[in-house]
């Protein structure tokens, strides 16, 4: 590997020399996020890392798919705001829910899954000494860096504005339109309507209008003949935005009405591939140095060469297919990089769903028939080892899982094909359509392609009929229909259950939640005992009490940092003081399940190795599910030696030391192993046990001294995916329990067996005993088969020129009956042999033919015999020289025996 990664880092370095030659210098994709970056730290601007793309504890979100979804608890509210300016780069995808692009994306030269979106943002506050901005200084600067900073040919610049919409009582957005006069032509502010110029993360949250900035990057003569402003909007590959500035003022509610937020904000995001190719000269993302050097690998390992082309279908779908895949590698590396593994739901089959999507173009039209997006990683890893370091940080992982993905996913393809071909009807059926679609992840174009080349056609309408219902179906299971919070109390909510497991405190708010038929209301308190559902944790259960009125907590959840109960009714008075009560003992337990976990995981590292990291984990108070990285399963022996190691921590009854709100720079220096899901300004909680034995970075709750997890039990090891295994454990009462449910199953042997004295050699004898036994048996059923061959053999017939045996037998086992024919076979030409024989009041029919029957005389056994099973009512199926029938009437063999000469 190592002498790998120097290849490719040489390779990366000589591309990036040689890009610069032919591009008269330009400025590299590095360089230009770098004076992004730069600009808007001059601008006194916080430069933050991308937050993880995987979204974790908001149910609203699978994946980050724009530069503000990170500070959506900022918009909302929920979170103080420590500083009013940042700037970043942050990695997004847009593959699911109101965002997607997916079907775009490399049939196009400017769609991406996973794009970085640069962005500058201004949280504002009702406080004036904020350091908080909007449209002026947004729009200012916007202008500074494109002109001056990367000097941008003005007049090719294009901007738009919100026009206003009367049906929301919107109004046109002339401050911005003011604001851009100073830069710009009032020919060149065009105005857009709500679609294009009034930005919402969501059906429900903070929104505004926003301008837009387009560039103009046709040729002379293009631009000379149609003037750019009409082009704006209009699809063109080369006419593109590359800026949207939202100017984020309203909350949009649950009744779809707006009401103003109580402060401004604003929210930039730049695509940055796009500026890439502004500023490179290029016409397409993909021939800029962010695509290039896998483009250039795929274009080497296919033998096809890539011709630069643009827009909708451009170039052959040789091209396509390497911009497919070009951009999905990006897409699956980041996701697993950041915590998400391919897998059958939710985010993990969107990833899959990418992964396939890559591999099936790679396949069909450059020939690709064995694994090579694994072979792209390390080009990644080196091209992103400033910006997204996790990727290489990781990436002997990420290749083993992806390796995986695709030689299952090559196979699934392989089964696919065969499907098709051996499908006969002319017009290709929707359901036939949208089964490779669904199972086997052909998208309809790959069908349609294969069936025109064989003259076929798919019934489309059918399809498409397919495919929606599938929309309606997962729609209506994940429809959830969510009301606007009802305010009691404006007040911040607080968590208090590491320290409290009951309060005194009063509600906040409450909403209404519906889904799948059934109404639960969620309530904020404003002081909280219960520990919401993260990190693998699950949420608390418990009561909260409002007078005399005792109402159940079903569940503890997070969204967007507030922590929410889950109650099936509402006390009949809201505004009475509430006393919260976790439920003790259930707490307790998942606490020592959360801690144990923590033991494991230090555990797993000593006894595998250092290349062990958390994958995954679900803590309850049943169990902890632990997942992790490591290639081959854990042995017995090292499962053993895991579990007394924990044991030994646990017996040890170390003290829980807790450090609350620890800068991440400072955690990860004490050597806390750190997880994915951090993301800038998380002010993390490290919890240590022996800190020369495990330093964690973690939220969840624990026990204070690991005595009190009592014991700790392996239950079960095995493989969740490529390369990540789960071990599952349980501690303390649970382990107890598995050790009486064993006693239990070990009594119920004893007393089978009559309690003997040594069970273990009672049991080897039986064994013994049966092996012999069972070698007995099968000696007589061979001189028995031997003995009625002979006999068979005697009574061949001639009709109608065959060989034709037609007898009852003695022999009840399939697969005796079925050699028995083979033999005869073998030994008799021409033959037509029919066996019958009942067992148990059942009938059993068998057929061989020669082969020369079948291929010559156009006989089929299959035939023949559904024929025959009548007669013993039943059905039977097989080959066309060997079938065989069951049924219900005994009886009727003889007659199948008679009639068998008819059907000659
Ligand atoms: N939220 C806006 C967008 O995604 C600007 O960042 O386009």
């Amino acid at each position: 590997m190592g002498t790998t990664f120097a290849k490719i880092e040489l390779l990366i370095v000589f591309q990036k020399v040689i890009f610069k030659q032919s591009n008269n210098n330009m400025l590299t994709s590095s360089e230009i996020r770098q004076k992004f970056l730069q600009f808007f730290e001059s601008k006194q601007h916080a430069i933050v890392a991308s937050a993880p793309m995987v979204v974790k504890n908001d149910p609203t979100l699978m994946f980050i798919n724009s530069g503000m979804a990170p500070f959506k608890d900022l918009f909302l509210g929920n979170q103080p705001i420590k500083n009013a300016r940042i700037a970043d780069t942050q990695k997004c995808l847009r593959v699911s829910g109101k965002h997607n692009d997916l079907e775009e994306v490399g049939i196009d030269t400017y769609h991406h899954t996973l794009f970085e979106m640069l962005g500058n943002w201004s949280f504002g506050s009702n406080d004036n000494n904020s350091k908080g901005y909007f449209k002026n200084e947004a729009i200012a600067w916007a202008w500074e860096l494109l002109t001056e900073v990367y000097q941008l040919n003005k007049s090719d610049l294009y901007v738009t504005v919100f026009e206003g919409d009367q049906k929301e009582q919107l109004e046109f957005d002339k401050e911005s339109f003011e604001l851009w006069k100073k830069y710009l032509p009032e020919e060149k502010i065009l105005r857009g309507n709500k679609k294009d110029n009034f930005w919402e993360m969501g059906d429900q949250g903070p929104c505004g209008p926003c301008t837009e900035i387009h560039i103009d990057l046709r040729t002379a003569t293009e631009k000379q003949q149609t003037p750019g402003a009409s082009m704006v909007n209009s699809g063109h590959p080369q006419v593109i935005e590359v800026w949207n500035l939202v100017f984020m003022q309203y909350n949009r509610k649950a009744d779809g009405s707006l009401v103003l937020l109580p402060a401004k904000h604003v929210d930039t995001g730049m695509g940055f591939e796009r500026l890439c190719m502004a500023l490179q000269g290029k016409q397409s993302n993909y021939d800029t140095d962010v695509f290039q050097p896998i483009i250039q690998q795929l274009s080497l390992r296919s033998g096809i060469a890539y011709t630069n082309g643009v827009g909708q279908g451009s170039g052959t779908m040789t091209n396509v297919a390497m911009r497919v895949i070009a951009d999905h590698i990006r897409a699956i590396a980041c996701a697993i990089a950041d915590g998400q593994l391919p897998s059958n739901n939710k985010a993990g089959y969107v990833i899959r769903r990418i992964l396939r999507r890559a591999v099936r173009y790679g396949y069909t039209y450059l020939n690709f028939k064995s694994p090579v997006l694994n072979t792209l990683v390390p080009i990644l890893a080196e091209q992103f080892k400033q910006v997204f370091p996790e990727v290489k940080q990781q990436q002997d992982f990420i290749v083993k899982v992806i390796t995986e993905e695709e030689q299952a996913f090559l196979r699934t393809l392989e089964t696919g094909i065969k499907r098709f071909e051996d499908y006969k009807e002319q017009l290709i059926s929707g359901a036939f359509a949208f089964e490779l679609y669904d199972t086997f992840g052909f998208p309809i174009d790959l069908t349609q392609l294969m069936a025109r080349e064989q003259g076929k056609e798919v019934d489309m309408d059918a399809f498409n009929n397919c495919l929606l219902q599938q929309k309606e179906r997962s729609r209506a299971a994940s429809a959830v229909e969510t009301q606007d919070w009802v305010i009691l109390k404006e007040a911040a909510s607080n968590f208090i259950g590491y320290d409290q497991l009951h309060c005194s405190t009063q509600l906040l708010r409450y909403r209404t939640v519906s889904a799948k038929g059934k109404k639960l209301f969620q309530l904020i308190l404003e002081a909280t005992p219960f520990y919401a559902e993260s990190g693998g944790q699950v949420g608390d259960k418990g009561t909260l009490q409002f007078g005399s009125d005792i109402i159940q907590v079903i569940d503890t959840q997070k969204e967007n940092n507030l922590i929410i109960h889950v109650v099936e009714e509402l006390p009949l008075a809201l505004d009475v003081a509430c006393h919260a009560q976790v439920d003790v003992l259930r707490r307790k337990r998942i606490c020592a399940n959360h801690s144990a976990t923590h033991l494991l995981h230090s555990a797993l590292k000593q006894v595998l190795g250092s290349h062990v990291n958390q994958k995954g984990s679900l803590v309850n108070d049943e169990h902890t599910r632990f997942d992790f990285s490591h290639f081959t399963k854990v042995t017995d022996e090292e499962c053993e030696k895991i579990e007394a190691m924990v044991n030994d921590k646990i017996w040890e009854n170390i003290s829980l030391q807790e450090l609350r709100a620890v800068p991440i720079a400072e955690a990860q220096a004490m050597g806390a192993t750190a997880l994915f899901g951090e993301k800038y300004g998380d002010l993390v909680r490290v919890i240590i046990f022996d800190k020369a034995y495990s330093i964690e970075l973690c939220g969840g709750t624990h026990v204070n001294a690991t005595g009190s997890i009592g014991m700790f039990k392996i239950t079960s090891e095995g493989a969740v995916a490529a390369g990540v295994r789960r071990i599952v454990a349980t501690t303390g009462v649970g382990a107890l329990n598995y050790y009486k449910e064993k006693e239990r199953e070990l009594d119920k042997i004893y007393s089978l067996l009559k309690q003997p004295k040594d069970a273990e050699a009672r049991l080897e004898l039986m064994l013994v005993e049966q092996q012999q036994l069972t070698d007995k048996l099968e000696a007589f059923t061979i001189e028995k088969v031997h003995q009625i061959k002979s006999q068979l053999q005697a009574k061949v017939r001639k009709v109608k020129g065959l060989n034709l045996i037609a007898e009852s037998i003695d022999i009840s086992h399939p697969e005796a009956i079925k050699n028995l024919s083979f033999e005869l076979r073998q030994q008799i030409d021409n033959l037509v042999l029919l066996l019958g024989n009942a067992v148990d009041g059942k009938a059993q029919l068998s057929l061989m033919l020669s082969d020369n029957l079948v291929a010559e005389k156009k006989l089929n056994a299959t035939v023949i015999i559904k024929e025959l099973a009548k007669d013993i009512q039943g059905g039977g199926g097989g080959q066309p020289f060997y079938a065989t029938a069951g049924g219900k009437k005994p009886e009727g063999i003889s007659m199948a025996l008679n009639k068998i000469e008819t059907l000659l």
